[in-house]
């Protein structure tokens, strides 16, 4: 991360953009974690404590996507331009998607009627959970988990793509984000 210009320009991504991009990949790298551990080893010490973080990290994603779309809007017309339109639409459904699975989580969790309070912050109250909101529990019993291994195959299709402009010599693609 060389440059400290704030906002994106043509020429490439500005610190905001690149704090965002490399920072939700981070999270989202730990997330993932969380969930693999969850399927392969499941009730393990590694697993508790991996999946005891998964709501909250969840959460935090959610608030980190509201303010990535927020800034890639006011950045719109300064972004570097798309390399295809095929990236355009990629990095839409990239969007699409880390905005879903967490939306879809959080309005399951409400509908549970239980209290919730990623790292301690008080985000749902919780109710008598006798009068559970089933159509809220059901939308994320069917796409929570499906929308987040679809996040997980389009995000290494994402790095794929980006290695394959690399490896055939349009490395201005990577250099606009690093
Ligand atoms: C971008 C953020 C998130 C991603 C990528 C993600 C990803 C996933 C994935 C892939 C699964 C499926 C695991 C399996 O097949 O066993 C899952 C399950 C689960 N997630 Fe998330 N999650 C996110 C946010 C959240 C949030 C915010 C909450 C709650 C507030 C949450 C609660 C759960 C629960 C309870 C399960 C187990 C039930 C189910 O499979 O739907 N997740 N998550
Ligand atoms: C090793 C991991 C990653 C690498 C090397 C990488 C690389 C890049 C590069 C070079 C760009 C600029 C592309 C262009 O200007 O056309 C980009 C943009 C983008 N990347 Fe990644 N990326 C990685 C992980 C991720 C992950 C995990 C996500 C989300 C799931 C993601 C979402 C995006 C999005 C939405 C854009 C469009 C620009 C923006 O709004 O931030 N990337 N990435």
């Amino acid at each position: 991360m060389s440059s400290t210009q704030l906002c994106d320009s043509p020429e490439r991504y500005g610190l905001v953009s690149r704090l965002l991009h490399w920072g939700m990949a981070a999270v989202l790298l730990w997330q993932f974690t969380s969930v693999v551990i969850h399927v392969l080893f499941e009730k393990t010490a590694i697993d508790k404590f991996f999946w005891g973080t998964h709501k909250s990290v969840g959460a935090l994603l959610m608030l980190l996507i509201l303010l990535r779309v927020l800034w890639a809007l006011a950045n719109l017309r300064k972004r570097p331009p798309a390399v295809s339109s095929w990236s355009i639409t990629g990095h839409i459904v990239l969007y699409i998607l880390m905005f879903a699975i967490p939306l879809i989580a959080l309005i399951r969790q409400y509908g549970s009627g239980k209290a919730f309070s990623p790292f301690g912050v008080s985000l749902m109250q919780g109710f008598d959970e006798s009068n559970k909101i089933e159509w809220m529990i059901d939308l994320g019993s069917n796409f929570h988990g499906l929308l987040g291994w679809t996040l997980l195959v389009a995000a290494l299709g994402h790095i794929a793509a980006v290695l394959w402009h690399y490896l055939r010599g349009d490395r201005y693609v990577l250099e606009r984000m690093k």
